[in-house]
């Protein structure tokens, strides 16, 4: 197991590829959830989830999810209160190397409830992975369509993390409602990133 002493850069442990549930049972099985138990997450699920929702699959650097002319403007987020082995704050996703780069010192799981419109599912989760885009990435070649591209693109990387969260006998939800300034904010948000979904994950 990879420790967090380096506060800036986590080595997340490899993906494993040998889940015992299959793509059918988890279709069937998965739904949204809301209420989480106190139970930590650890960094093997908490990085097999990351790599499900945008985490490299093959060696040209493909990923999980598919992206209109494989421009990738998804960025992952992550924001841990209660995860082994890592220190709460936020985190962003770098699924090149596989790693977790800290962006925030603190889990503001109070402040991304309050983004988040007060769901409870924000409050009582572990973690969250935030899922955000840069949409220029792909209007720049597809123009306006391209806007669409990238939401549908948010939608595949989801459902990944629904089907992976299942996998592992997590827990999910998919949160679109919530304040977008406000969760800008947290993250600390470049002009050109915007936050399309909120997913706590727990147990
Ligand atoms: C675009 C989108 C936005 C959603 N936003 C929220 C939300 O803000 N809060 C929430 O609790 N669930 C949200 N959901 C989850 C739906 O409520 C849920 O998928 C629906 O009730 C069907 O239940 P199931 O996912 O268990 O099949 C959202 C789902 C989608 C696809």
């Amino acid at each position: 197991m990879n420790s967090a002493t380096n506060r800036e850069i986590i080595k997340l442990p490899e993906p494993v590829f040998n889940g015992g549930i299959s793509v059918e049972k988890a279709l069937a099985a998965r739904r949204s959830v809301r209420n989480f138990t106190n139970e930590p997450l650890t960094l093997s699920e908490l990085s097999q989830l990351l790599w499900a929702a945008q985490g490299l699959s093959n060696s040209s650097g493909l990923r999980t999810a598919p992206s209109a002319g494989a421009l990738y403007p998804l960025e992952i987020y992550l924001m841990a209160a209660n995860v082994k082995d890592l220190p709460a704050g936020v985190y962003k996703y770098n699924c090149q190397k596989h790693v977790l780069v800290k962006t925030g010192e603190k889990a503001k799981s109070a402040e991304l409830f309050d983004a988040g419109l007060r769901q409870g599912s924000i409050k009582s989760a572990p973690m969250v992975i935030i899922i955000c885009a840069v949409y220029e990435r792909v209007t720049t070649k597809y123009g306006e369509r391209g806007i669409r591209y990238v939401d549908m693109e948010a939608g595949h990387a989801a459902q990944n993390v629904y089907l992976q969260a299942e996998s592992l006998r997590l827990h999910t939800v998919a949160i679109g409602a919530f304040h977008d300034a406000k969760v800008k904010k947290i993250l600390d948000l470049g002009e050109t990133e915007f936050s399309l979904y909120l997913m706590p994950v727990g147990k």
